[in-house]
Parts: C-alpha cells; sequence; structure tokens
C-alpha cells in the first residue's frame, strides 16, 4: 500500500521510464547496430522539439496465450499521440521493433485507430512510421482484426486527411496494405522492405532465387514497382523529408495548403528559358530545368523521382501558394504517355484535387507508347485513368503546351476541354493529331510515288499543324507566351483561380477505370 506522494510519483516514474526504454537496452542496441533508430527517437527527429505528447503509453496487451499474461511491455510495440511540424498538428504512430518486434497486438491495434480516429476528428494529417514483424502470432486472429480496422480507416480517411507511411523495418504479408492505402510511402535504402510473400515462400512456390532486398527493398519500390514515393539514406534523412511533404500539404480536405511569404521576384524573368526547347523537335531537354526556373527559390520536392521518368510530379511554391506540378519529360522516353506514368500522372493528380493544390501541368508529349506490351498491359484503361484524373478534378487546372501535344496526348494533359482555366503555349509548341510523317504516310499512302513529293506533303503539313496558331485561332489555347514569362504568368493564372468554383453531379463515387 502507498500512501505517502512521494511513493506514487516514483511509481509513476518508473512505469514511464520502463515505457521509455521499450524492448530494452539489450534490444535498443541491437536496432542501432542495424542502422535504425528507435520508435521515440525517430519520433523526436520527425516532431518539433517538445511538441510530442504520447498517449496510451502505459497500454499492455492482454493475450493469455503460449505464456504471453507473463510477458508484459509498457507501449506494448507502438508509441503514439500528437505533435507538431512547424508548429502545425500531425497526429503519429510508429512501431518499435524493440517491442515483440513491433508486432500488432489488438491492443496496439487499438492504439493506432485511436489515432487514425482523433485524426479524422481533428482534420490534421497521419503519418505511421512501420517497423514491424507483422501480426503478433500469439494473438492470431485479433491481430487480423486490429490490422483490419487500421485498413478500414485507412479507407475512410483517404480525401479527407493526408496518411503518410514511411516503412522503416520490415513490412511483410498484409501488412503491407495499411501503407498501400496511405498517400505518400518513404523507405530507407538497405534497412526497410515489403513485400508480400517473402523470399522463402517464392522459392517453395515459383523455385525463383531472389533476394529480400532485390524483391522488396527501398529502390525496388521505388524504381521498380511504384509502390513507394521517396527513398532516403537513413532514419533520419527520411524524417526530415517527412517534413518537407507535410510543409506543402493542408491538415485537411476543407483546407488550403499553407501559403508562406515569397520572397522570390514573382515578375522574374530567365533569358535562359528562351533557348531551352531545341528547335528540332526530336532533340530532347530536361524539363526539370523548365520546372526549377520557374518555381520559388528553385525548390522542387520532386515525387517518385526514379519510377516513370517519363513524366515528372512533384510539388513546389508558386508565388509563396504550393502547387502540384505535371510534367511530360522529353528527356525520357521523349516523354511519352505509357502505362506506369499515366498511373504515376493519375494518382498525383487525384491526391491534389482531394487536398485542394492547384495543378500546374507542362506539357511536351508526342502521344502513347505504342506496342503489344502497352497495348496487352491494358494502356487504354491505365490511360483513362489520367484523362479520368484530370478530368475530375476541380481544383484550379493550369496548363502550359511547350512543344509537342500530340493526339488523344492532347486531351489527356489538362487541355481546354477538359476543363483547363488557362492555358498556355510557347511558339515552339506543335498541336495536331499526329507527327507530320505519320500523318502523310496515311493521309497519302497510295497518293505519292516520289520521296521528294512526300517531303514537300511533309513540310506542307508541319507549316499548317506543328505550331499553337490553329488552336489559339480557336480559343484552345489562352495565350502564347514566351518561356521567359512562364512565372509570372502562372502566378497571375493562379491569382486569377483563387477562388474557383465548380461543382459537380451528385453521386456516390465515379468508377475511375481502375
Ligand atoms: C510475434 C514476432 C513476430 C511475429 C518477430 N517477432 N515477428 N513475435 N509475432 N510475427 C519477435 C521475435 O520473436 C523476436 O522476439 C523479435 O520479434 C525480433 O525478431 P527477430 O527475429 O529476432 O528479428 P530479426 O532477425 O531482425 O527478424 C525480423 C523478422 C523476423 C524478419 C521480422 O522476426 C520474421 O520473419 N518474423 C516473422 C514475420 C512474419 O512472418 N510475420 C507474419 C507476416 S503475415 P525476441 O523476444 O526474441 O526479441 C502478417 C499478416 C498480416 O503479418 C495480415 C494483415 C491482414
Amino acid at each position: 500500500m502507498k500512501n505517502n506522494l512521494e511513493e506514487k510519483f516514483k511509481e509513476f516514474e518508473e512505469k514511464n521510464k520502463k515505457a521509455d526504454l521499450g524492448g530494452g537496452p539489450e534490444r535498443i542496441k541491437k536496432q542501432h547496430e542495424s542502422s535504425k533508430m528507435t520508435a521515440r527517437e525517430r519520433l523526436e527527429a520527425l516532431l518539433d522539439p517538445g511538441s510530442f505528447v504520447e498517449l496510451d503509453k502505459l497500454v499492455v496487451h492482454r493475450c493469455t496465450d503460449f505464456g504471453m499474461d507473463k510477458n508484459k511491455i509498457l507501449s506494448d510495440g507502438v508509441v503514439s499521440g500528437y505533435g507538431k511540424i512547424d508548429g502545425r498538428l500531425v497526429y503519429v504512430f510508429a512501431q518499435d521493433f524493440t517491442v515483440f518486434g513491433g508486432t500488432l497486438s489488438r491492443a496496439n491495434a487499438d492504439k493506432i485507430v485511436k489515432i487514425q480516429r482523433l485524426a479524422l476528428k481533428m482534420g490534421a494529417p497521419v503519418i505511421g512510421l512501420n517497423d514491424s514483424g507483422g501480426a503478433r502470432i500469439q494473438e492470431g486472429v485479433q491481430s487480423l482484426g486490429g490490422y483490419a480496422d487500421i485498413f478500414h480507416l485507412n479507407v475512410r480517411s483517404s480525401g479527407v486527411v493526408p496518411q503518410i507511411s514511411a516503412v522503416l523495418g520490415p513490412c511483410a504479408g498484409g501488412a503491407v496494405y495499411s501503407p498501400a492505402l496511405t498517400d505518400f510511402i518513404f523507405m530507407v535504402e538497405k534497412t526497410s522492405y515489403m513485400f508480400v510473400t517473402g523470399p522463402d515462400v517464392i522459392k517453395a512456390v515459383t523455385h525463383e532465387d531472389v533476394t529480400k532486398e532485390d524483391l522488396g527493398g527501398a529502390m525496388t519500390h521505388n524504381s521498380k514497382s511504384g509502390v513507394a514515393h521517396f527513398v532516403a539514406e537513413d532514419d533520419v534523412q527520411a524524417m526530415m523529408m517527412i517534413r518537407e511533404l507535410v510543409s506543402f500539404l493542408p491538415p485537411n480536405n476543407m483546407e488550403d495548403p499553407p501559403v508562406k511569404s515569397c520572397t522570390d521576384d514573382i515578375h522574374r524573368e530567365d533569358e535562359k528559358l528562351q533557348t531551352l526547347i531545341p528547335s528540332d523537335p526530336n532533340k530532347p531537354y530536361d524539363m526539370l530545368t523548365l520546372i526549377e526556373t520557374v518555381v520559388d527559390d528553385k525548390h522542387f520536392l520532386e515525387v517518385q523521382p526514379h519510377y516513370a521518368k517519363n513524366i515528372v510530379v512533384g510539388f513546389a511554391r508558386l508565388g509563396g501558394k504550393p502547387v502540384g506540378i505535371v510534367a511530360n519529360q522529353p528527356a525520357h522516353l521523349a516523354g511519352v504517355l505509357d502505362i506506369n506514368s499515366s498511373l504515376k500522372g493519375a494518382r498525383f493528380v487525384r491526391f491534389c484535387d482531394a487536398f485542394n493544390i492547384p495543378l500546374i501541368v507542362f506539357e511536351d508529349v508526342p502521344g502513347f507508347l505504342p506496342g503489344t506490351l502497352q497495348e496487352f498491359g491494358g494502356i487504354i484503361k491505365h490511360g483513362a485513368k489520367l484523362l479520368y484524373a484530370f478530368s475530375e478534378a476541380t481544383v484550379p487546372k493550369i496548363t502550359v503546351i511547350t512543344r509537342k501535344s500530340y493526339g488523344g496526348a492532347y486531351c489527356v494533359m489538362a487541355s481546354k476541354h477538359i476543363g483547363a482555366d488557362a492555358n498556355f503555349a510557347y511558339p515552339t509548341a506543335e498541336i495536331a493529331v499526329m507527327g507530320s510523317e505519320g500523318a502523310v504516310n496515311i493521309l497519302y499512302r497510295d497518293k505519292i510515288d516520289k520521296e521528294e513529293d512526300r517531303q514537300e506533303k511533309i513540310r506542307e503539313y508541319q507549316d499548317t499543324f506543328a505550331n499553337p496558331y490553329r488552336a489559339a485561332e480557336l480559343g484552345y489555347i489562352d495565350e502564347i507566351i514566351y518561356p521567359k514569362q512562364t512565372r509570372f504568368k502562372l502566378i497571375q493564372a493562379l491569382e486569377m483561380t483563387h477562388n474557383k468554383t465548380e461543382t459537380i453531379p451528385p453521386k456516390k463515387h465515379g468508377n475511375i477505370p481502375l
């Protein structure tokens, strides 16, 4: 019986200390030796100093099987609560690998669910730091139920509050589906991996030999599968990158993204842009140069920089306002649209639309990629996703055609017809159904024998269509601008669209071609 205050406070202090130590010094040492931070260290790096408020620190599991009733550790393998990033509220949970391998019990699933519910109610982002052996085997279906509760809330929260996941250790089996349901996934080189079935199961079923790293490491998911969006060198860098991402996002779908005061001259013109686009339409150039030259302080946070490089997506600011940029990249596969780039673009466009982030589109696209691989892979339905996403988006949409805008790709890349609010083109723009050679070959298939006549027809087609003027005559392009004017023109268009309201017919939800 503890009678005096001193003893009561001591008991409280000891419990706190115990919880802070997680699985104990040995396991913390092991965690550090694996180049990983502990859950609490990660949260400290992620949040503004002193801002973390921990909830459910004294929770323990309720399992009695397999001797678990004699093995309880405070916090039960997940550290959760809320804190601030740049003074703005975020909800967080970090799985603690030092406690039962960070595995999911019923009790710690309830902690995560509590965070998700609070975030929904208060309208703030949820950041989940994953490092876990998956379902806690001793708890059986209770653990699976916990996962399903988390998945359900992931889906309910989708498009309401931003959800960000970092995978900082193992993430296997069904556990991968919580990160997959969130908006962005960060991974860390060499320490994180995600897969539905591991190398041993794969070996037994398909006889393939594959390492953990090749199967589900950070670069696999950042460059091959497109599952992840960012890769960091270590945990600290991952936490810094999450802070940067959050700085562009509103706390929820009812609020605008945070405007920063802009010290970069909004009238700034860069002569370098005048010659960036080569006069030879077959020559590539780097679209990133254009983006970085135009945006505030040359600061562009590229999303999925290693995946489907023929399209560039990411966040920047113009005149202090966050924008989402979608741009074809002529320096990679000539900027063609294919399955992967359509998926990458569509998902990003939908995120921006859900969270009131205006879209800026830089277009230089020769069309959709031809070939059986693309057709058999379903380029029709995947390309349709990008078309659907742009058409559906009601945020301000501003398009700049820098060079090629051919065929279906003209329609897809935020054309006037699918609701763009401001459409610009450079004098170098070419807007037509297809390239001049292809067009002449079809139009004059059996009508021209001599090569010089064919060349003449190609020149004629080029003179007629390989420019922005036909589209401008029809009002499909609002204004032809010099490349060096791009920054100011975009900022003006953003101001013009600031109070945009556009309603869509009431419906339960659309049926995006999945
Ligand atoms: C209970 C587990 C556990 C699990 C690990 N541990 N996985 N306890 N349930 N699933 C415990 C270990 O016993 C150990 O406890 C501690 O966590 C650390 O694990 P180690 O094996 O020592 O660490 P390491 O060598 O780094 O290997 C980590 C690992 C490995 C790769 C994650 O533990 C592993 O393969 N675990 C099983 C993973 C798994 O199959 N999970 C189920 C996936 S299916 P002590 O006390 O010794 O420190 C799934 C379904 C989800 O999750 C479905 C959702 C719908």
